[in-house]
């Protein structure tokens, strides 16, 4: 699939369906024993989709043992990826809270069910960007389900490609008040130039005291990138054939990673690897940390970064 600035999608098409795809691996990985982290919603999501997505819960296991997602190589480090980012920014949230954050902006939230499921202080409100069909998909299921949030939450329906500070703004957010960002997700389908402009806007709406969370993936080798994109007819290979429509969704244009764009900024913070980070938790990095198929693990980091209140800034 290309990718163009003007590309639009619901939840079952183009980067949409990413949600759905992340969604599936969390669920997945909530149901591993001593489960890394838990999103209760993730399987609700994948169940109202249909199609492939409620069959990895609803069907006879033996009928999908065959997606990629429940393979023993591919999906099993998948999955591993997934419940590791989930517990990572649970935590990074936590923190934030604990420091005192109350506003929180989730870009690209997709079928995040962080609002519904982590124990917000009280007066948190939380802002959930995405585009409008997405939000609409999650909110009718989250309905349905009767589902009640743990804080305040507001839908922004927006393409952060474009004027995403004054939506956010219209909508109630301070940017008098302390932060906390998540961008789970996301930059690996930006431009350089969208990450760069996101980066900038996302600076300047941040008081002193705000905190980021962001999950990053270095560029992947050009060649291997190119294989990767290229479909394969092979039914036994690590995805099934499967990664070009989700490859070619992917801008992998070298990008600065967000230590070294915010601490210019007077930013503090650093990434982790995610193999490192798995490994902290004493878990096992399904296929030793190296790449599976074309999914490298070790190019995948979570970072966090403060900017300082006024009181420590740097002069
Ligand atoms: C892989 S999903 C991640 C969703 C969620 N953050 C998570 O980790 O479960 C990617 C999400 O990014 C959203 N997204 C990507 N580019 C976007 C854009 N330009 N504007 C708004 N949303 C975007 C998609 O709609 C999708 O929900």
């Amino acid at each position: 699939m290309t990718r163009n600035d003007n590309d639009s999608w619901d939840i079952k098409t183009s980067v949409g369906a990413t949600a759905l795809f992340v969604a599936a691996a969390r669920g997945l990985a909530a149901r591993q024993p001593q489960a890394l982290a838990v999103d209760e919603f993730a399987e609700v999501f994948c169940r109202a989709a249909g199609d492939e997505w409620a069959e990895l819960f609803t069907a006879d296991p033996e009928r999908t043992k065959q997606h990629p997602l429940r393979s023993a190589d591919f999906g099993s480090l998948f999955q591993a990826f997934q419940a590791g980012r989930t517990r990572y920014f649970d935590d990074y949230l936590r923190s934030a809270t604990e420091a005192g954050v109350r506003q929180v902006v989730i870009l690209a939230a997709g079928l995040d069910s962080r609002a519904y499921r982590l124990p917000w202080a009280d007066g948190t409100v939380i802002y959930e960007l995405d585009r409008q069909p997405v939000l609409e998909f999650k909110r009718a299921v989250l309905d349905d389900a009767g589902a009640t949030t743990t804080a305040e939450r507001h839908e922004v329906a927006v393409d952060l490609r474009d004027d995403w500070a004054t939506a956010l703004r219209d909508n109630g957010f301070d940017p008098s008040l302390p932060t906390a960002w998540l961008v789970e997700g996301l930059v690996i389908y930006l431009t350089p130039a969208d990450q760069g402009q996101l980066f900038d806007t996302l600076n300047a709406l941040s008081a002193p005291g705000s905190w980021l969370g962001i999950e990053e993936m270095a560029t992947i080798d050009s060649d291997v990138f190119s294989a990767m994109t290229t479909p394969s007819a092979d039914p036994h290979s690590y995805d099934r054939g499967e990664g070009a429509r989700w490859a070619g969704l992917i801008y992998n244009d070298r990008k600065t990673q967000a230590v070294q764009s915010f601490t210019p900024q007077g930013w503090t913070g650093a990434a982790i690897g995610l193999v490192d980070y798995l490994r902290s938790h004493g878990r096992t990095v399904p296929g030793g940390g190296a790449a599976v198929g074309h999914f490298d693990p070790s190019l995948m980091s979570l970072a966090t970064l403060r900017k300082p209140t006024s009181a420590n800034a740097r002069p």
